[in-house]
């Protein structure tokens, strides 16, 4: 039997593409989601799943106490930028207090080592410059961003107290099939989504703001990496160190689906950056990856997805 990794937000977009490939690869999973966001057709037919709450501590160690997990990787989250803004409360219940209840968990089972998502694009705020390496300040300009940057430092003291290996993961922008385009941070989704329901796309600001766009399957490599490698306490950036508009993915998805008008233009938005993109020199060195997928062939690959989900193409 391979050894056992409890994955929470496993019915979400990176997490059930991270599950699916840990059992590819002959790992066993059980997915802890309270179906906030994800869906349970998300979830691996091969893995176990509780429909339960990172909030709920109790609930938690009870399936920590049934599954005996080796690994645990950590992507349930609140992860609305904006709604953060107004109920940092909410947020930090959620991503703080819930991230509390796991690394507990961790600790009380004897788990071997935590993989969580933290993110590149919210924790170190408007770019000093770019491509922006683990080591520029971290200036979140959201509390969602302090949130994260705050389970950084709570798995440091875990590890430093505890001996509880972690591996934080500073993605850039991920995109890619089943990304929810009811969530506000996948851009290519929720354009894909307004493209094929023949609605026009809203573009917050000038549209020329850039992110640097990975694709899940991308991701899901670097989870599968940094779990497997001993790495004691490490951060890492990981995305692809380019930058892409919204006004070029809106461009480029409208001549796909075909679509005919221009895009709603509504003013910026508080608490994100204006361009981004992060060095991934030290994941390359350090974990022997890359990413593999380009990005137009990424986004070709989300549109044809979301296209046959809809039955349009
Ligand atoms: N998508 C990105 O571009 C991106 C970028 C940087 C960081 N991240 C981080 O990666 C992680 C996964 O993001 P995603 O894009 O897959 O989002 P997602 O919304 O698809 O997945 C998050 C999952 O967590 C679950 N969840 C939320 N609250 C929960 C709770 N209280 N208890 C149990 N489950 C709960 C949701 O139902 C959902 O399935 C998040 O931590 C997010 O902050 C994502």
């Amino acid at each position: 039997m391979g050894k056992k990794v409890l994955v929470t937000g496993g019915a979400g977009f990176i997490g059930s593409t991270t599950s699916g490939l840990l059992i590819e690869k002959g790992l066993d999973v059980c997915i802890v989601d309270n179906l906030f966001m994800g869906k349970k057709e998300n979830v691996p037919k091969k893995a176990s799943f509780y429909n339960a709450d990172i909030r709920n501590k109790k609930g938690l160690e009870k399936v920590f106490a049934r599954e005996k997990p080796d690994f645990a990787m950590h992507f349930a989250a609140h992860m609305n930028l904006r709604q953060s803004i107004e109920d940092p409360f909410f947020n930090a219940d959620v991503n703080v207090i819930g991230s509390l209840n796991l690394l507990e968990c961790c600790r009380k089972f004897s788990v071997e080592k935590i993989l969580f998502a933290s993110s590149g694009g919210a924790c170190y705020g408007e770019p000093l410059h770019i491509p922006v390496p683990e080591t520029h300040p971290l200036q979140p300009l959201s509390p969602y961003g302090a949130s994260k940057i705050a389970l950084e430092e709570y798995a440091y003291s875990y590890w430093k107290n505890f001996g509880l290996d972690f591996v934080g993961m500073r993605y850039a922008n991920v995109f890619g099939p089943r990304q929810n385009p009811e969530s506000e941070a996948g851009v290519i989704s929720i354009f894909a989504k307004a493209f094929l329901e023949k609605k026009r796309p809203v573009i917050f600001g000038s549209g020329e703001q850039t992110r640097d766009f990975i694709f899940s399957g991308d991701v899901a490599e670097a989870n599968l990496l940094a779990l497997s490698k001993k790495t004691g306490s490490k951060i890492f950036n990981i995305g692809t160190g380019t930058e892409h508009s919204v006004n070029e993915i809106f461009s480029y998805l409208k001549n796909f689906f075909a679509f005919n008008e221009e895009a709603v233009r509504k003013p910026g938005i508080a608490g994100e950056v204006r361009r981004i993109s992060l060095d991934i020199s030290l994941a390359e060195k350090e974990l022997g990856w890359k990413p593999k997928t380009g990005f137009e062939e990424g986004m070709e690959t989300t549109a044809k997805w979301f296209a046959e989900k809809s039955g349009k193409r």
